[in-house]
Formats: C-alpha cells, structure tokens, sequence
C-alpha cells in the first residue's frame, strides 16, 4: 500500500474509533490518570496496564497528605492523621472486597504478591504423608513456582516428585479446562493443593475459578488462585467460586504504584478454623488487644489475621486513589468497555497482520482479560525485533521470553483510537508481506 493510500485508510477508521469513544462514557475517566510521554514530550502509547498500570493523578496528593501527618503528627498520626495510620489497612478491604467478590473480612491489605502466597502456602499447603502434592500449570510464573517448591522442601519433600505441573496438550498452547479439571481427578488424593492463576501472565488466558475450585474440593485439596493479572481486569467472585485463598498485587490493573501493597483473600469458613497453623505477627492479633502486647496470639476476626506488619503507608496511599474510580465506574461497565476494546484489537490485528502474527490468547471474551498475547511469524527474534522497534515508535508494550508480545488496552484510560493507533503502528512494523 502507498503511503498516501495508507494514511487515507488509517483517516477512515479514525473516524470510527472516535465516534466509539465520544459515545463511551467511561472516556472521561482518561483524564483522571498521568500518561506518559516519550522524549519529545509526545503522550506515550501505553498498553503495558498488565505490568504497570498507571499512575491516578489523585496518587501524588494521596502520597503528600501521608507525608504532611507525618511531617505535622509524627507518631500521633498513627490516630490523629486524617486517615489514622492504624486503621489504613482496613480501610481499603471493602473497596478491595468489592473487586476480589469477597466480603470485606475475607480480604486484607498487606505486603506484596510472593510474600502473601508464603504466608497463605503456610496454612493451606498442610502436606501429609499421603497427601503432598500441589498442582500447578506449567510455565507458571516464576515466583510462584519458586514458591511452592521452597514449601514442598521445607516440608522435607521433593519438589522434583511432588510438584505437579500440567501443560497444554500437544500442539496447543492454552489449558483446557476440562484437562485441569481431569488432572485434578486424576492425582486425586495425592493432591493437597492446587494453585492456580485467574488470568496465565503470558498467554493471557482466563480460567473458570468455579470449576477449578469445585475439582479440586471433589478430590480433598485446597484451591487457591494468583490474581495478579486478574483482580481490577475481570469481575471475580471468590466467595461463590469457594476459593480457598488468593493473592493479588496492587500495581498492574490495581493502579497503585510500583511495589504497592499487595492483598490477599481467605474463604470466610477458614477464618474461625483455630486449627489452621499460621504464620502471625503483631498486626494479625485482634486489634481490640494489639496494644496490650500479649504474649499470646489472638487472631483478628478475617484474612487480617495473616497480617505481620504495620501496613505501610506510602505504598498503599495511591491504592486510595485508585480504588475509588473502579466503584465509579462500576466494574461491570469497566468489563464491557474491556472487552469491546479487545475486541476491536484482536479484529484490527487479524485483520491487518494476517498470517504474519498468532493471537495466542483466547479468541472467546469469556477467556481472556484485556490482554493479548502475541507471536511473530517466523523466529522468536523477529517478535524481540518488533517489541523493540514499538518501543522505540513510542507504543509501549512488553515482550516476554521466550516469543511473546503483550498488550493490554485497559478500560479506565486506553480509547478505541488508541487500540487503532497501537495495532496500525504494529501492523507497520511487522516484516512486509511477500
Ligand atoms: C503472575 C504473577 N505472579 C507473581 C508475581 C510476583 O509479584 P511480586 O513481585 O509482587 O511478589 C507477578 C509479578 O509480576 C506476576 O505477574
């Protein structure tokens, strides 16, 4: 195509992404969010919400107004700050409860993702002698693969023997569900865990936490989900899905900053269980007596309990900011929005790349977030080609190893014309046909 019989064709569908987003209602919300620009000042193209989402404009005041107490109160604020500093966690858990589908004693705010998964391997991961296994997808993300072969030795097992890790089939990339839920039959009783994730980082498929919770029951195990690139991206409904446990980080699709706090969840019918062993610290003890330092361990009432620490302030400020837009958005219009957005550019990419480029995620909505994952055509270098020359177009977006493109347009601040800006820019980029 000539350059002027491109641009024309570019101007036509502008046309109609603009129109999309004059008629979206949740556009406005754009505005509330810092965009990023390149080094010639120039509004970056940001479709990198799965690893960094970004900042609410409201964070920086929310961040000042923590540093101000603290320069005006020092340990008074702890009760004097306008939003006292012992009761910050628990501030955040019904707006967090709201998006996790949780009740608010179900949720708590505290550390980050891979030191909530330990904390909550330490109670739900309970192995026996019959009983040791923990099933998990393969190419899990690193960490949490980390962490469960560090508890599976701690417990003196072998990981090699007693992690289980289930891969697609053969020549496929994505994890059926019904082979999840065959696996889970099928290990049985060998099984004291299966941890899974809501939405797979790197291929961006999105699986039935009902399904895989109700198998996982069938067999005696516990089932518990890494949230990382689900929770803000997807309506979730832990509590009716059973879910043992979850943890979550707040900076992707949470919008809270780099390293924010980071939550988990534990099924209400764990929360009165004494006989569950935990990991515990101060800031789980009942807050009624924390002050009375006793010497022995009285749980809070919810997930609180798991907490160690005082929560700390500035990483969960931004959360405050951020929180706020979901509930005025609501999250069902937010996944509407989503997935008409990925929608338009999963259709813009096939149409444009043609067989130059594999969506690798789920074509079906009810499987994927906003994330797509993406595969050059050809070698894996050619996709690390592509990811670069974005970068350096200004379309920010990230490459995982070992061939994989990700984008993510998220529903609070990416537009239809930016989805048609990012995939035209892509398109262009990608080796010319033949
Ligand atoms: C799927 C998944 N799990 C776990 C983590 C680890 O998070 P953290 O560094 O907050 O522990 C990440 C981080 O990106 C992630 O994407």
């Amino acid at each position: 195509m000539s350059a002027h019989a491109a641009s024309t064709a570019l101007a036509s569908r502008l046309d109609w992404a603009r129109a999309q987003d004059a008629a979206d209602a949740l556009a406005p919300l754009r505005r509330r969010f810092a965009m990023p620009r390149g080094a010639d000042g120039q509004p970056l193209q940001y479709f990198c919400g799965h690893s960094l989402g970004l900042a609410p404009i409201a964070a920086r005041a929310m961040i000042e107004a923590e540093v101000e107490d603290w320069e005006r109160l020092a340990v008074l604020g702890h009760e004097q700050a306008h939003s006292p500093w012992i009761g910050y966690a628990e501030q955040l858990q019904p707006a967090l409860a709201a998006l996790a589908g949780a009740q608010p004693q179900e949720v708590v705010a505290m550390n980050s993702l891979s030191v909530n998964l330990q904390l909550l391997l330490a109670s739900f991961y309970r192995p026996a002698e019959a009983r040791r296994a923990i099933l998990i997808e393969a190419g899990a993300f690193s960490s949490d693969r980390h962490a469960l072969a560090s508890q599976i030795g701690w417990h003196g097992y072998d990981p090699a023997l007693e992690l289980i890790e289930l891969a697609p089939r053969a020549g496929e990339e994505l994890i059926r569900i019904e082979d999840i839920e065959a696996c889970i039959a099928a290990q049985g009783s060998r099984l004291a865990l299966v941890l899974w994730p809501g939405v797979q980082y790197r291929t961006g498929q999105l699986f039935d936490l009902r399904r895989i919770t109700r198998a996982a029951h069938a067999v005696g195990c516990n089932a518990g989900f890494d949230l990382a690139h689900s929770i803000g991206n997807v309506p979730l409904s832990l509590h009716d899905d059973d879910a043992d446990f979850a943890v979550w980080c707040s900076y992707k699709y949470l919008n809270a900053g780099p390293g924010a706090i980071g939550g988990a969840s534990v099924h209400e019918r764990h929360l009165q269980d004494r006989a569950r062993p935990r990991l515990a610290g101060w800031w789980g003890h009942d807050a009624r007596t924390r002050f009375e330092m006793p010497a022995e361990f009285m749980p809070a009432a919810g997930a609180a309990a798991w907490a160690l620490s005082n929560p700390p302030i500035f990483s969960a400020a931004p959360l405050r900011a951020s929180l706020p837009l979901f509930a005025e958005a609501g999250m069902a219009a937010l996944r509407r929005k989503s997935i008409a957005l990925t929608a338009y550019l999963a259709s813009l990419l096939t149409e444009l790349a043609g067989e130059r480029l594999t969506i690798v995620t789920p074509a079906e909505p009810a499987q994927r977030g906003c994330q797509l994952s993406l595969r050059v055509t050809g070698s894996p270098a050619q996709g690390l080609a592509l990811w670069q020359a974005l970068s350096a177009r200004g379309v920010v977006c990230d490459w995982r190893e070992p061939n994989t493109v990700r984008l993510a347009p998220v529903p609070l601040y990416n537009s239809f014309e930016d989805v048609l800006r990012g995939a035209w820019t892509l398109c262009e980029l990608l080796p010319q046909r033949r």
